[in-house]
């Protein structure tokens, strides 16, 4: 398991934003190409509204979303991701916008932070991707992705306009 690389006081922590944002926006800074994603696919921390997820079920791919604050209804799932059972080999996309990778950041900066359960969490979400499938997250986690064993994975990152932070793409080959 990855050490954590920097430690704060949890004063100096911002508290994780929490908002939701349109579809489009998300495909842009994750580098999804929605002509050419594997199936299916799962949206972590997907928002109460799950724009994503609804957006592209309109475009015709199986998609499906879990959020703690999310009804369950069709494809939303009110679960929390700590809990949730990702499988094995189950999902041909994961995508977490501003959801998972940010609150596992904000918990390996805080001095009492759950670190080693995201840390367990992460590997259980890699393990639930198909072979060729890929994670789509952002922010990137360069403590972790280090980290990864290059036969296994193939790790791209991409900017993402000013921000001080990239957008992660995870391949399992
Ligand atoms: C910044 S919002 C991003 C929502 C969506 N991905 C988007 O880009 O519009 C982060 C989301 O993560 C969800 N979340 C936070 N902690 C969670 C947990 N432990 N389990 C499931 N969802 C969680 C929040 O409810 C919130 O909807």
């Amino acid at each position: 398991m990855p050490k954590r690389f920097i430690q704060k006081k949890d004063s100096e922590i911002r508290p994780v934003a929490c908002s939701e944002y349109n579809a489009n926006l998300q495909i842009e800074i994750l580098n999804i190409d929605i002509t050419n994603l594997i199936e299916p696919v799962l949206d972590i921390g997907c928002g109460k509204k799950g724009n994503l997820v609804k957006f592209l079920q309109k475009h015709g791919i199986r998609a499906t979303g879990i959020d703690r604050f999310t009804i369950s209804k069709s494809n939303l799932t009110n679960a929390d991701w700590l809990e949730f059972d990702f499988g094995t080999e189950k999902w041909g996309t994961v995508i977490s916008n501003l959801g998972f990778s940010n609150h596992f950041i904000h918990h390996n900066l805080r001095e009492d932070g759950d670190y080693a359960n995201y840390a367990k969490k992460y590997m259980d979400i890699l393990k639930s991707l198909k072979s060729g499938g890929s994670f789509h997250y952002a922010p990137n986690l360069p403590f972790v992705e280090i980290y990864l064993d290059k036969k296994q994975y193939m790790v791209r990152t991409y900017d993402i306009g000013d921000f001080d932070y990239q957008a992660c793409v995870i391949t399992k080959l």
